[in-house]
């Protein structure tokens, strides 16, 4: 079979997405000796049209490409591909969305309030105190790899913070911050939908108070992943419980990974869901999977084979 992987575009995180096609394209170069990678551009239908690949690998995060946009077309091209949907992927990139569907399901999340540029940075601060406080998490609505997010602790922060939300996208997410653990939970349906090991991400010394950030996810050495996470017995059930549900309630495929906080003694916060999460060298899914006694590149190879069948 001919596959085409995609990859790059206009997105912010164009740069993750090759550290990403890099490793699929390792994994099934052996394999599928009729491999291409595509670049995101214009002229994506058309390169699609020429090459009619028999199968497709969006390896695109972020928008463009992550939010159901590049699966709409590949429908409308009778394309199969790898990963979730036009729907679930379009749910997953907003965070907002994605929280207001979880809430009726007993999944727990913080507090939140959603801001827009065109109100200006004197609102977004003061609705913020108001409601929040001034202890919180300001993140782009629909954006990944932490870009334009940031912890705040003090309310003369958040006017910096804001702009730099609002630098990449027009709404703007606040969150309570909840102080705990970071952990993450890769779910795989390989074939059954299935949690893999939950990662807790540890940070260096320097980096405890700015978080999980761009430099932490892509840079060899800013964090470690400690596989199984530090939690109770009933945190990491709780975890895998909620992941597996926050995908099967977006309607997700194939694989994801849903990002949680946890408190010391309490239950875990979710936080978001990536229908394509990093695959780079220092991403967590990969190492999941390694955890759980899958051969990575095997499950990339069945992933194909379930969209080629
Ligand atoms: N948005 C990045 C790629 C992730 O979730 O891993
Ligand atoms: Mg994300």
């Amino acid at each position: 079979p001919r596959v085409a992987l995609i990859c790059g575009g206009p997105s912010s995180e164009a740069a993750v997405s090759r550290l990403s096609v890099g490793r699929v394209q390792a994994a099934l170069r052996h394999h599928y000796p009729d491999l291409h990678v595509l670049e995101l551009t214009p002229a994506i239908a058309v390169e699609l049209h020429r090459l009619a690949p028999d199968v497709a690998f969006p390896v695109l995060h972020g928008p463009p490409g992550e939010d159901g946009t590049i699966q709409g077309l590949l429908e409308i091209m009778q394309i199969p591909y790898v990963g979730s949907g036009v729907t679930a992927s379009a749910l997953a990139m907003d965070k907002l969305l994605t929280k207001q569907l979880l809430k009726s399901h007993g999944i727990p999340l913080a507090s939140d309030l959603v801001v827009k540029r065109e109100d200006g940075i004197d609102k977004a601060v003061q609705t913020t105190l108001a409601q929040l406080g001034s202890s919180v998490v300001i993140k782009p609505r629909s954006q990944g790899s932490s870009l334009g997010t940031s912890l705040v602790r003090q309310a003369d922060a958040l006017d910096v913070a804001f702009r730099e939300a609002f630098s990449v996208e027009t709404d703007v997410l606040v969150e309570s911050m909840i102080p705990g653990k970071e952990v993450t939970v890769s779910v795989l349906e390989h074939p059954a939908v299935m949690a893999l090991p939950v990662i807790e991400i540890c940070l260096p010394e320097d980096a405890r108070l700015t978080g999980y950030g761009y430099d932490e996810k892509y840079t060899p050495g800013r964090s470690e992943h400690i596989i199984p996470a530090r939690l109770t017995d009933h945190q990491y059930q709780l975890c895998e419980a909620y992941a597996v549900k926050a995908f099967e309630v977006l309607g997700c495929r194939d694989f994801a990974r849903a990002d949680f906080m946890v408190p010391d003694d309490q239950d875990p916060v979710f936080l978001e869901l990536n229908t394509i999460p990093g695959l780079t060298p220092t991403s967590l899914l990969p190492d999941a999977a390694e955890a759980a006694g899958l051969a990575f590149d095997d499950v990339l190879v069945a992933l194909v084979e379930r969209a080629l069948a």
